[in-house]
């Protein structure tokens, strides 16, 4: 069943001579619960397609479907709840909420959805992050290391349909980064969730059942690995 569909994305930043054509036609589709793995140099225009996938983004044209839905075809708040419920989006550079506790940065898409919080999962979660201890921390009160961790709490705490992850393990050691895979995958097998993911890394992209490498915006491969 094919739970993502992109149709000739295009992003350009800026105008004119500044203009920056970061994606430029891209088109795929993917598989609900595959796992693909995006790779590409610097500056390719692999986050801006992570931020457009999530949502956090708008494309100059081109389109997106996520289970079927014109993604960008929503009003505000109709969008506001796709963020919260269809995609969990790991950042880069994090983006926690610097005046929320690890707890409070994890269980926010939660209760901004007026849901309760599961306790038990919560638990879970912190301790195969290894964040037990620092519930209560600030985020500038944490390493790199560690706050990478709670992004990918925040990012899968509601068990979102589609997990995008934008170099996950890019801060964390090779133990850190082993477990994190490791529930990255398991989360993928266990609910059948798609898992986007990008990566510099190749042992990690290896692991993907496909690989879409980007180069200047543009797709200049796509591979299935594994089926
Ligand atoms: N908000 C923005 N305004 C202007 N240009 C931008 C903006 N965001 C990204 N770009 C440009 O778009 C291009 C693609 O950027 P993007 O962040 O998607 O690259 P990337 O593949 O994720 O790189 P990296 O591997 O370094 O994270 C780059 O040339 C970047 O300078
Ligand atoms: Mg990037």
């Amino acid at each position: 069943m094919e739970i993502l569909k992109v149709e000739h994305l295009k992003k350009t930043y800026g105008e004119g001579e500044n203009a920056v054509h970061a994606l430029d036609d891209v088109s795929f589709s993917v598989e609900k619960g595959e796992f693909v793995a995006i790779i590409g140099p610097s500056g390719s225009g692999k986050s801006t397609l992570l931020h457009i996938l999530g949502a956090v983004d708008v494309p100059t044209s081109g389109k997106v479907y996520m289970g079927g839905q014109d993604v960008f075809a929503q009003n505000e708040e109709e969008l506001a709840v796709f963020r919260r419920r269809q995609v969990g989006l790991i950042y880069q550079f994090y983006n926690l909420i610097p005046v929320l506790n690890v707890r409070e940065n994890i269980t926010l898409p939660i209760l901004m959805d007026g849901r309760k919080v599961n306790e038990k999962r919560l638990q879970d979660m912190i301790h195969t992050l290894h964040l037990e201890g620092r519930e209560k921390h600030l985020p500038n009160q944490l390493s790199g290391g560690q706050q990478q961790r709670v992004s990918i709490g925040r990012a899968l705490m509601n068990a979102p349909a589609v997990v995008l992850a934008d170099e996950p393990t890019g801060n964390l050691d090779s133990r850190n980064s082993h477990e994190i895979m490791g529930l990255l995958k398991e989360s993928n097998k266990a609910y059948d969730q798609t898992l986007i993911m990008i990566t510099h890394d190749e042992s990690i992209a290896l692991q993907a059942d496909r690989i879409i490498a980007i180069e200047d915006g543009r797709i200049t491969r796509d591979e299935v690995i594994r089926s």
